[in-house]
């Protein structure tokens, strides 16, 4: 059975054709097969913005997609696949509007139904793409990281989740996107933070640990975004350049309750910080969104005892995030149990759709005019 996965739901235009074994053949120990894939990233583009502008992510994903359909066909043939998968939410409206219309045409023009599919869901089962999909156990504990979502999502079967945690404010991947803003870092924020955070082995800096003495599995990064604006605005209304290439100890910048107005605005300001204390306070930052991240999915696996444990998402990328999960999950749960995407399929791709899309089966099967896109998620 073949998929055709399009994945348009943010910056990356992605494509994918998998095989899979035919539903119902059990047990099912075939790895899907990629036979195509492409991807196309937007990010040098929106990284002039320090950020994603909408309508131009729309206007990219409509330029892209017809080549890579002709790839496709080229290659496999668009009549050859048998379903077409689509990200339908959440993400930018536009831009999944810009999928969900080539997939209506697809589906259209070749008689082929469409598998609606949530991006969560997609990250969800990213660590999957090369592997037997009879690897997931349930019930399964996923903690889902990316720029838009943070969620501690429990599968107890195929097609049924629960969320048992989110974040109250930003995502975690924002989070990550904002502290470096904030350090006049590059866009995508997590990289360029731990890129930074990696050049020393420790910080004097020390941020609070978010939610860490909250009794539930919900996340917040808001409270983080402000102690780094008031480390930022303290440290460069005090200091000149030169003094801030010396590390600080902790103490020397506690939190001033009055911490006065600073006039000029962040980020110009922060341009004044050597890259010596941009490491140090990337680092404390990097920390505390690891730790919150990590303690709180240690908590939900004493309570629930998962199976199966899955990191998926943008932010499963950080690399501290992939060794701090695995040594502390490791000591209540088997190693081989945990599963963390390759870092190609962390990001956004096509193929972590179409194995979301083929685990959905039969129930997001949906015919061209009945598909709903939706900017948010409906899980
Ligand atoms: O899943 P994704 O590609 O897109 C969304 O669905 O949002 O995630 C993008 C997010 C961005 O916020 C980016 O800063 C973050 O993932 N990210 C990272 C790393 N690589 C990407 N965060 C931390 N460390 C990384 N190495
Ligand atoms: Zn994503």
């Amino acid at each position: 059975m073949k998929i055709l996965a399009i994945e348009t739901s943010c910056d990356e235009t992605g494509i994918a054709v998998l095989e899979f074994a035919p539903l119902g053949t059990e047990p099912n120990l075939n790895k899907p097969k990629i036979l195509f894939s492409v991807l196309s990233s937007q990010v040098d583009i929106h990284a002039k913005t320090a950020g994603i502008v909408p309508e131009i992510a729309s206007r990219i994903h409509s330029e892209i997609l017809p080549h890579f359909l002709i790839q496709v066909d080229q290659k496999i043939g668009l009549g050859n696949v048998d379903y077409i998968a689509t990200t339908s939410s959440p993400g930018l409206l536009g831009s999944l509007l810009v999928g969900n219309n080539f997939s209506r045409m697809l589906s259209f023009l070749y008689n082929k139904p469409i598998l609606a599919v949530d991006h969560i869901m997609g990250h969800f089962y990213s660590s999957f793409v090369k592997l037997p999909l009879n690897k997931i156990e349930f019930p399964a504990l996923g903690l889902i990281v990316s720029g838009g979502h943070t969620a501690l999502i429990l599968a107890t079967a195929k097609n049924k989740f629960k969320i048992i945690g989110g974040t109250r404010d930003d995502a975690a991947g924002e989070a990550f996107d904002k502290v470096a803003r904030l350090l006049n870092l590059s866009y995508p924020g997590g990289p360029a933070i731990s890129q930074a955070a990696a050049k020393i082995k420790n910080s004097p800096f020390k941020f609070t640990t978010p939610m860490l003495k909250s009794n539930d599995f919900d996340f917040s990064f808001s409270g983080l975004k402000t102690q780094v604006r008031q480390t930022v605005e303290k440290i460069t209304s005090n200091c000149h350049p030169e003094q801030s290439e010396e590390a600080q100890p902790a103490s020397s910048y506690k939190m001033d309750k009055k911490i006065r107005p600073v006039k000029s605005s962040l980020p110009e300001e922060s341009m004044r910080l050597s890259n010596m204390v941009k490491s140090q306070i990337a680092f404390a930052a990097q920390t505390a969104i690891v730790d919150s991240l990590v303690k709180k999915s240690f908590s939900a696996t004493t309570k629930y005892h998962p199976k199966t444990f899955i990191l998926g998402g943008g932010v499963a990328a950080n690399q501290l995030l992939r060794e701090k999960l695995i040594t502390e999950l490791s000591v209540i749960m088997p190693k081989n149990k945990i599963f963390i995407p390759e870092l190609k399929y962390a990001t956004d791709n096509a193929a972590m759709i179409a194995i979301a899309s083929y685990m959905g089966l039969p129930k997001n099967i949906t015919a061209w005019d009945k598909l709903e896109t939706s900017s948010s998620s409906n899980l």
